[in-house]
């Protein structure tokens, strides 16, 4: 039976006493929320430079701590990269590779087209990253979705399967069994649109089918898939009852342990 896991990605929010004070809260809220349940596993991302300061203070509870990008170096003159052995040294279990917006793919764009390139991540580079997180042992929570005008022309399921195939080349379905994939649609990211849960779940599903193509049925049952996009209290039940959503990643709502909380207990 494959665990629920649900992760908070903080993105570029809070300062360390903030993030301090935050997962302060948080530790009670999850631990009740997951008493009953072990088969509910719970992470949080911070920004690089909180993440030492919150896996101290989350060491001996039930919350891992991840990154939310890593560069696929060991070490040398790669000016503002963090390597893999950093973010593990620092306490980090898993890191987020591929988020649509390390892509500069943006539900709502609030970045000047002419910065896009800054961010531009490729299939390749994604692939690489994972290479190098398995290596690690980090385990890698794999980042997929289609824009609205992808959606609108049909090209969602096509679109997907790429990414996918793309970030997993070279991989071996063994290495991959206790990795993660989210399906996060970029329209649905920040927006408070979240997707139809039916339509989370068809998508989901498809992304299963696609892994079996990649590796093999085995694996695919075992490779946990999360929705994500505007994931919040109020439908996480919903979304997380689903046969083939295995938890989220929640963006926003993870900023507040009350609402991250109740989203946690949506999964026990
Ligand atoms: P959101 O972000 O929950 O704020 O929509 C999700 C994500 O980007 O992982």
């Amino acid at each position: 039976m494959r665990k629920k896991l649900v992760v908070g990605n903080w993105k570029m929010n809070m300062t360390r006493a903030e993030a301090l004070a935050c997962v302060e809260g948080l530790i009670p809220l999850v631990e009740h929320a997951t008493i009953n349940n072990p088969h509910v596993e719970v992470g949080i991302c911070p920004p690089y430079l909180a993440i030492d300061a919150v896996s101290h203070m989350l060491r001996g509870t039930k919350v891992a701590v991840g990154a939310q990008d890593v560069f696929w170096k060991e070490s040398g003159a790669f000016t503002g990269r963090v390597s893999p052995q950093m973010i593990q040294e620092a306490g980090c279990t898993m890191c987020i590779v591929g988020h649509s917006e390390t892509r500069g793919r943006f539900g709502k764009l609030e970045v000047d087209a002419s910065t896009l390139g800054y961010f531009a991540e490729t299939d390749e580079t994604v692939n690489l990253k994972i290479l190098c997180l398995i290596y690690h042992s980090i385990t890698p929570i794999l980042c997929v979705g289609e824009t609205l005008a992808e959606r609108e022309a049909g090209r969602t399921d096509s679109v997907i399967a790429a990414q996918l195939k793309g970030a997993l080349k070279g991989i071996d379905g063994s290495e991959y069994t206790s990795g993660v994939v989210a399906y996060e649609p970029v329209w649905a990211i920040g927006t408070g649109q979240t997707c139809d849960t039916a339509e989370a779940e068809r998508v989901c599903g498809m992304i299963r089918s696609v892994l079996a193509e990649v590796f093999d049925e085995d694996t695919a049952q075992e490779i946990r898939i999360q929705y994500g996009g505007s994931v919040k209290a109020s439908n996480a039940r919903d979304l997380f009852s689903q046969p083939n959503i295995d938890g989220g990643l929640v963006g926003g709502a993870s900023l507040n342990p009350n609402e991250f909380g109740e989203i946690v207990r949506a999964a026990s």
